[in-house]
């Protein structure tokens, strides 16, 4: 299974690919997780990435796609597919993957949009902390880091630079929806249920 997980910051995207990694053993792969990773180790990269993430807004096309690119070429010893988090989130970038993918037979197989009201990410984003060490996601209300985990804040999980996030998706990630709507790929998952609820529905639209 090749799925792409669509949907504004703080839908879900992150804790849904993680449970899917964990428990299908697909890989999950994040852009954001790659950015923050080459801004952690103090690259080239990280440091052109940080300034727009910190602003909210995207990292250039060519740049993102060349980082996705080198990751979608990693061998994955089980060939059990995997599942892109927060990649395509402009129609160019779909474009260029379908473009990747398509010389190797392996495109990808569905793209689930998960939807949530924007007033609702709000607080999500504002409660969602990190594991310092694993990068887990946890919500200090809805899904709470066990004791003696310690957990970070992300540097983009302000409130004025959440509400610019939700606005470049508006803009630049709701067409992405369209195209994939447009080749029959798409299904789309209410968010707003318990993450157990979410996780059963994205499972059963994978084979619809
Ligand atoms: P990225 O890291 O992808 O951030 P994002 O899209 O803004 O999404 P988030 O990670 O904030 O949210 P999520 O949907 O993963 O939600 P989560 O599971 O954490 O990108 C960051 C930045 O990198 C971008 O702004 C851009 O600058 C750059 N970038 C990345 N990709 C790019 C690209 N392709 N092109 C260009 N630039 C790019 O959940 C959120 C919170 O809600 C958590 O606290 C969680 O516990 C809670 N929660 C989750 N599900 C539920 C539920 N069902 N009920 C209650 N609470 C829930
Ligand atoms: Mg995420």
């Amino acid at each position: 299974m090749r799925l792409v997980l669509i949907g504004p910051p703080g839908v879900g995207k992150g804790t849904q690919a993680g449970l899917l990694k964990s428990r299908l053993g697909i890989r999950h792969i994040s852009s954001g997780d790659v950015f923050r990773a080459e801004i952690n180790a103090g690259s080239e990269l990280g440091s052109l990435a940080q300034r727009f993430i910190d602003a909210g807004e995207l990292v250039p096309d060519d740049v993102t796609v060349g980082m996705m690119a080198r990751h979608l070429e990693t061998k994955d010893p089980h060939d059990r597919g995997f599942v892109l988090d927060g990649f395509p989130r402009t129609v160019a970038q779909a474009i260029a993957l379908d473009a990747k993918l398509e010389p190797t037979g392996q495109c990808i197989s569905r793209a689930i949009a998960i939807e949530v009201p924007d007033e609702i990410l709000v607080e999500r984003l504002g409660g969602r902390r990190m594991g310092k060490t694993d990068g887990k996601i946890y919500h200090v209300a809805f899904n709470p880091p066990p004791p003696g985990v310690e957990v970070i804040t992300r540097s983009d999980d302000m409130p004025d630079v959440i509400r610019e996030r939700l606005r470049v998706f508006h803009e630049n990630t709701r067409p992405v929806v369209d195209y994939y709507r447009d080749r029959g790929k798409l299904r789309t998952v209410d968010g707003m249920a318990d993450l157990e609820v979410v996780y059963a529905e994205i499972c059963a639209a994978m084979y619809q």
